[in-house]
């Protein structure tokens, strides 16, 4: 029985040793496996004495059971290392910042243009639009701007086509043209908002960009007022400043209009007090506004003596700079992220 002996005391430490699933099945064979000795030493207990059976019998029984039990052990460990690699390399580090995707927003011009449009639709306005590249019958003539008119010089003008009087087509300076062009379009009573991109020979500095963007108003019907005017432009800026402005019109001149006006606002930031913002004045100057001229209404066909009207329009980037304390446009148009980001 010293082989048994010498088979159990090296078994601890070469089971131990073995690193493999397979090495350990492989060793498995050998110690207690079909031709191990044990195996063998259990079938040849027959030609034992038979006094001597039951003491070598016990013997072998206990030794493979504890070869049995080791083996188990060391395959139990050996497969949870295996588990354990597997979940290691499948790890998801969470720790790990993301790549964060900047959200972009619109720009302040855009949403400008959005709510100003927004406060007028929800009032009955529809959104109009017109061609950038106008001809100056609708720029000028039909707008009761005749052809000697110093802003039709061109060098207040971008003209892209010379033809005949009034063929000229040019970049619009004013998006009053889509007074004109919906006036021609639809017979009355209208009631326009029209947002759009202007352009005029001005170079650029903190007040002026030769590219910019306006918004006109225009509502006709029988008995239009300039009370309606007043009210109209009063609920607009009562909605884009707040609720406490007031507003004032001071007598102006403009072509296409008769009576015209000037729109000022009572400064927000002072209440009308005067401040940094409104120049000490307690106003700020916002709009031109004032009842459609009757040539205008000729021009495009309608008959002054039945409707009437008001028009109004007025820069959005110099609402939106009014608005937001931004004191140079150029702000607006140099693409510095830095500035942008602060309009979400
Ligand atoms: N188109 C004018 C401008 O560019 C602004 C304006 C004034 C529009 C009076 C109007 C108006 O509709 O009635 O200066």
């Amino acid at each position: 029985m010293g082989q048994l002996e010498d088979i159990l005391a090296s078994a601890p430490e070469r089971v131990g040793s073995a690193l493999t699933i397979d090495d350990l099945d492989k060793l498995e064979v050998e110690l207690v496996g079909r031709r191990s000795y044990i195996t063998e030493q259990r079938r040849a207990l027959g030609s034992l004495d038979p006094a001597e059976r039951p003491r070598v019998g016990a013997q072998l029984n206990e030794a493979a059971t504890s070869l049995a039990g080791l083996i188990e052990t060391r395959r139990a460990a050996l497969e949870r290392e295996a588990e354990d690699r597997l979940l290691a390399d499948d790890r998801v580090d969470m720790t790990l910042a993301r790549r964060t995707l900047r959200q972009g927003t619109a720009h302040l011009v855009t949403q400008t243009i959005d709510e100003i449009s927004d406060i007028f639709t929800a009032i009955g306005y529809r959104i109009a639009d017109g061609p950038e590249a106008e001809t100056a019958w609708h720029n000028f003539d039909a707008l009761n701007t005749p052809w000697w008119h110093p802003s039709r010089l061109e060098s207040d003008t971008m003209y892209l086509d010379y033809g005949d009087p009034g063929d000229e087509i040019l970049l619009r300076t004013q998006t009053s043209t889509v007074q004109a062009r919906t006036m021609e379009a639809q017979p009355p009573p209208v009631h326009i908002i029209a947002p759009g991109r202007c352009y005029r020979t001005d170079t650029f500095d903190a007040t002026h960009s030769p590219v910019f963007h306006q918004f006109e108003g225009l509502a006709v019907a029988e008995d239009i007022s300039f009370g309606d005017l007043k009210g109209t432009l009063a609920h607009f800026a009562r909605e884009y400043f707040g609720p406490a402005r007031r507003i004032k019109l001071i007598p102006h001149f403009f072509p296409f209009t008769e009576p015209s006006a000037e729109m000022h606002v009572s400064c927000f930031s002072c209440d009308g007090s005067g401040c940094r913002v409104c120049s000490r004045t307690g106003w700020l100057e916002l709009l031109g506004c004032g009842m459609v001229d009757p040539n205008v209404f000729e021009a495009v066909g309608y008959d002054p003596d039945v409707v009437s009207g008001f028009a109004f329009g007025g820069g959005i980037e110099r609402v939106a700079m009014v608005r937001h304390g931004i004191t140079d446009i150029r702000h607006l148009f140099d693409n510095d992220i830095r500035v942008n980001e602060q309009f979400v």
